[in-house]
């Protein structure tokens, strides 16, 4: 049992303060009735909340696909530069969601944010093995002995032998090259790094999959929605 006042303020139709306006001016409805008191307790899985003749969908968890747009920063709070957080609707953000893992402010692309932490954790966590596929762009020509050097393990600057990655090339001659890169590790400007240890600097970076979701490609930069039942479930049968 949870209060209604508590209920609305989560699902993001005002603070506390506002829900009790709304409850006394009669917009507010439960399992058929007028509420009249903001601090009546009901179980809202099973009740059916109206507000202003709408029914409510209650859940206690969000998954968002956003296409992270260049110059934010995948944090939940920074006092100087904007967040992916802060380009939610107040709706979304009452959620309390956080980003899954973390693009780097000019990465684009893909970037799953959610309040549950328990899906949080097994996406993040090396154990699943969880792929994540990037499109880059390089300065230099990429070639057969790069894609060997990402399948055998890169070692970074500090040292660390990262995992086998995949070294997929789409398009490369002495101006450039356009490729695909498949890790399932996330250290800190990782792909960034792999492609400095072999004397290469990434131009451009988009994260493109995640595990087997695919980033919809009708979102522009900036732009999220909801992820839909079928790609929840892509999401939890992680590759
Ligand atoms: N690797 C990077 O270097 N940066 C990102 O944002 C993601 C992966």
């Amino acid at each position: 049992m949870e209060r209604l006042d508590k209920i609305l303020a989560n699902l993001g139709h005002g603070t506390r303060k506002e829900v009790k306006v709304l409850v006394k001016r009669g917009a507010v409805e439960v399992d058929g009735v007028l509420a009249k008191d903001p601090g009546m307790n009901l179980d809202p899985n099973s009740s059916i909340i109206k507000v202003d003749g709408e029914e409510i969908k209650y859940r206690k968890y969000i998954y968002l696909m956003m296409n992270k747009p260049p110059g934010v920063i995948s944090a939940t709070y920074d006092n100087r530069e904007e967040t992916v957080i802060d380009l939610l609707w107040p709706e979304h953000q009452a959620f309390d969601p956080f980003p899954v893992g973390r693009l780097d402010k000019d990465t684009v692309g893909l970037l799953l944010l959610t309040n549950d932490g328990e899906l949080n954790h097994k996406l993040i966590s090396p154990k699943w093995n969880v792929n994540k596929i990037y499109y880059a762009e390089i300065d230099k020509e990429v070639g057969e002995e790069d894609i060997k050097a990402f399948e055998e393990g890169i070692v970074l600057d500090d040292g660390y032998k990262c995992m086998p990655g995949k070294l997929e090339i789409k398009h490369a001659n002495i101006h450039g090259s356009e490729v695909y890169v498949t890790i399932q590790e996330g250290k800190y400007h990782q792909v960034k790094r792999m492609f400095e240890s072999l004397d290469k600097k990434v131009v451009y970076l988009k994260r493109i999959k995640f595990g087997n979701l695919e980033l919809d490609k009708t979102l522009e930069e900036g732009a999220y929605r909801e992820l839909t039942e079928e790609e929840f479930d892509i999401l939890n049968k992680f590759e």
